[in-house]
């Protein structure tokens, strides 16, 4: 067996080589299973998501909203959701607890900021050291009191009421940001404006859209109508890109490769970083596309090739930033190496990715240069990479980056606390295996 299981220490062993080969169909998209839940929470009637997201990021926003009162069902990926109304959610009892998930604090804490009663919302020791200020600020002018932990961190506490609408130019490109205002302006005496500078995911406005509120976006510009009335819908979540990502660059650095991924989340907001591979020569093809519940879906093939290797920086690094671990973990594989810039933001996900990634990397011998704002990845160093201990400091993407990159590697690489990677991917150690021919036992 090429990736061996340890689970009373949470370590993955995993051993080099091999090629990928196959078909696969991806768990539905994290981002998109949020809001979907969310919104069915804020609607009238029950709805229906299929392929709802496995990753326990979003089973901590459906733990959320049952403590909120909202009964929610899940059978094998269907879950049922019997919608409250905008004004039907229910004071809890305990505090929420967004566990690993910042999208879940951030994104309910935009409901949170408009129900009449005071909520808590904390999460891990991860969640806890991450930047809340962003969605504090703009739902304080808009009228929530927020009350957080020294430092503007988590633990929330969130006591909403009467909301004013307000015309929002987020600091940071950020779509949990933006989704918190649009959320909280579902509640507001008059139309809420979010403007970005840089295009950030526009799942919210799809989905707003999806559930019958009156959206309207322009250019770097969302706004939205308050006191929708928000109906029930049967919705079908693509598969994750950002999950696929891993799969895609073990086909792209494991020679003999060819993968299909069928029925894969192509939003133009996130399919960018299949355009920087194809650029720097990834044989990546899209042989079908078709669009459901407003949300562009489609297949992509991709095989094994040599990278020439590239510069990611501007307005790339916001419609990249989940797959900018996978792309610096490829970096030994390409010809010139993959160098990331204007990328801080990385410091503040669910590690500090910029130190995780070039901890982890020079572990294994590659050459790595650490930027405030990114790092640079050393190219054609794929032949001194060697198994290692790495540490994936708890952080899901960094996890499965590491173990891409190990089946390139001389020698056994050993993942420490590998169960991480259940935050977005729980299946991603047996479907790698499976698409390396190594099953089970
Ligand atoms: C997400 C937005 C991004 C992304 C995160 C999911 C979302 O975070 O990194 O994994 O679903 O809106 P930021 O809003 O902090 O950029």
């Amino acid at each position: 067996m090429s990736v061996l299981e340890s689970p009373a220490m949470g370590r993955r062993t995993v051993s080099p080589g091999g090629s990928i080969s196959g078909q696969v169909e991806l768990p539905g998209d994290k981002s998109i299973s949020h809001r979907y839940a969310i919104l069915s929470a804020l609607s009238q009637g029950t709805s229906e998501i299929s392929n709802f997201a496995s990753a326990a990021d979003c089973q901590s926003t459906l733990e959320c909203l049952r403590r909120l009162g909202v009964p929610v069902e899940s059978h094998d990926g269907l879950i049922r959701i019997s919608g409250k109304g905008l004004d039907g959610l229910e004071k809890p009892r305990r505090q929420l607890d967004a566990q690993n998930s910042g999208s879940t604090m951030r994104m309910l804490a935009g409901v949170l900021a408009g129900q009449q009663f005071t909520t808590t919302v904390t999460g891990d020791d991860s969640l806890r050291r991450r930047p809340m200020r962003r969605i504090m600020d703009p739902l304080r002018q808009m009228g929530a009191e927020i009350q957080s932990s020294a430092g503007d961190r988590a633990p929330l506490q969130i006591r909403g009421g009467r909301l004013h609408a307000i015309d929002y130019t987020a600091p940071v490109p950020s779509a949990q940001v933006k989704s918190a205002i649009l959320f909280a302006g579902l509640y507001a005496d008059g139309e809420t404006t979010v403007r970005e500078s840089v295009g950030t995911r526009d799942h919210t406005e799809l989905a707003l859209s999806e559930f019958g509120a009156e959206v309207v976006t322009s250019r770097g510009m969302v706004r939205i109508h308050p006191r929708p009335r928000l109906l029930a819908r049967k919705l079908v979540v693509p598969g994750d890109l950002s999950t696929a990502i891993f799969l895609i660059g073990a086909t792209l650095l494991l020679p003999r490769s060819s993968l299909m991924l069928e029925k894969v989340g192509l939003n133009p907001t996130r399919s960018r970083v299949l355009d920087f591979l194809v650029s720097i020569g990834a044989p990546i093809r899209v042989p079908s596309l078709q669009v459901r519940d407003g949300e562009l879906a489609g297949s992509v093939s991709v095989t094994h090739a040599r990278l020439e290797g590239g510069t990611i920086s501007g307005t790339q690094v916001a419609e990249m930033i989940d797959e900018l671990p996978m792309l610096a973990a490829l970096g030994p594989f390409t010809e010139r190496g993959i160098e990331i810039h204007e990328a801080k933001e990385l410091r503040v996900k669910e590690s500090d990715r910029i130190a995780a990634l070039s901890e982890g990397l020079r572990r294994m011998g590659a050459g790595v240069e650490e930027f405030p704002d990114g790092l640079r990845v050393e190219g054609c160093s794929a032949g001194k990479l060697r198994g290692a201990e790495v540490d994936p400091h708890g952080d899901h993407r960094i996890a499965m980056a590491l173990a891409v990159a190990a089946l390139g590697a001389e020698g056994e690489t050993v993942i420490r606390d590998a169960d991480c990677v259940a935050v977005s991917f729980p299946e991603f150690f047996t479907t790698l295996e499976r698409l390396r021919g190594v099953e089970k036992p």
